[in-house]
């Protein structure tokens, strides 16, 4: 398959994927999912199946530049699993410089493994900020690239993102302390979060979840620190907004003192 076809095939799983109700136990089913997802996924898709983390795969959640999120039934829960594209487009570039160089005829591997040690890297993240008393999808298992974590929501609606909620001055405010000790309790486990935004906070009542984990550093990154800092510039900038007034330099200081 040439690349642009593989792009066409990429664009019409997201365009498509929302309308397959899939049960993964029947093997006739499952041929159907041949020709949405690519093969490796696929057989990475079987394996979860066989091994009784997926009984159904349900609708899409979000379709995002490096992964798509879908609802699925588990046993006996509902899960979000994502799956990182393999051809996902930070590599598309990178991949015009690179093809025809005899340098690189691996590549193809090598970026597998990136996209694969990438969603383990994630599957890490969340376990540790589970840990550390963070507030965080609960993760189960992962392989190769594809993830499966508790599913944030209810009978396949997930939970909102924290930018959508309307919310009181009181119920921002809470929301915020929250995030700042989350902040907090990551830091103290040696963890930034590293993309934290409104984008990456999910609002379930007054409960507030931390998502998205895969770029998330220890702080020993040479880029820890500035992260860090960016992410409390974000989450005072959003609740700003919300009506709460915070201090940069001060919740620097009583997250890392
Ligand atoms: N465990 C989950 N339960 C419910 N919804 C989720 C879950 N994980 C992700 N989502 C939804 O999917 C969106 C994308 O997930 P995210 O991990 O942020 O991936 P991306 O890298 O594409 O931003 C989130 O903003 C959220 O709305
Ligand atoms: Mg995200």
């Amino acid at each position: 398959m040439s690349k642009l076809q593989l792009e066409k095939k990429i664009r019409a799983i997201d365009r498509d994927i929302d309308k397959l109700r899939i049960r993964t136990k029947d093997s006739k089913d499952l041929k159907s999912l041949e020709g949405v997802f690519d093969t490796s996924t696929l057989k990475t898709l079987y394996h979860l199946a066989n091994k009784g983390y997926i009984e159904a795969l349900g609708g899409v959640i979000s379709t995002g530049k490096e992964a798509n999120v879908y609802h699925a039934r588990g046993r006996d829960r509902e899960v979000a699993i994502k799956i990182y594209r393999i051809a996902a487009s930070d590599f598309r570039a990178m991949q015009s410089y690179i093809i025809g160089d005899p340098r690189f005829k691996n590549m193809k591997h090598d970026k597998r493994s990136i996209v694969f040690t990438w969603t383990k890297k994630e599957l890490r993240n969340l376990k540790k900020a589970h840990a550390a008393g963070v507030r965080v999808p609960e993760p189960f298992v992962s392989r190769n690239n594809v993830l499966l974590m508790e599913f944030i929501g209810n009978n396949e609606t997930p939970v909102q993102q924290i930018r959508v909620v309307p919310l009181t001055p009181d119920q921002a405010q809470d929301a915020f302390d929250t995030t700042i000790d989350y902040i907090k309790k990551l830091y103290l486990e040696n963890l930034v979060h590293a993309d934290l935004s409104e984008f990456n906070i999910l609002l379930n009542g007054s409960e507030v979840v931390f998502i998205d984990m895969g770029q998330s550093v220890t702080l020993d990154h040479p880029n820890a620190m500035k992260f860090l800092t960016r992410d409390i510039h974000n989450t005072i900038r959003f609740f700003r907004r919300r009506g709460v007034t915070a201090d940069e330099n001060q919740i620097m200081n009583l997250i890392t003192g």
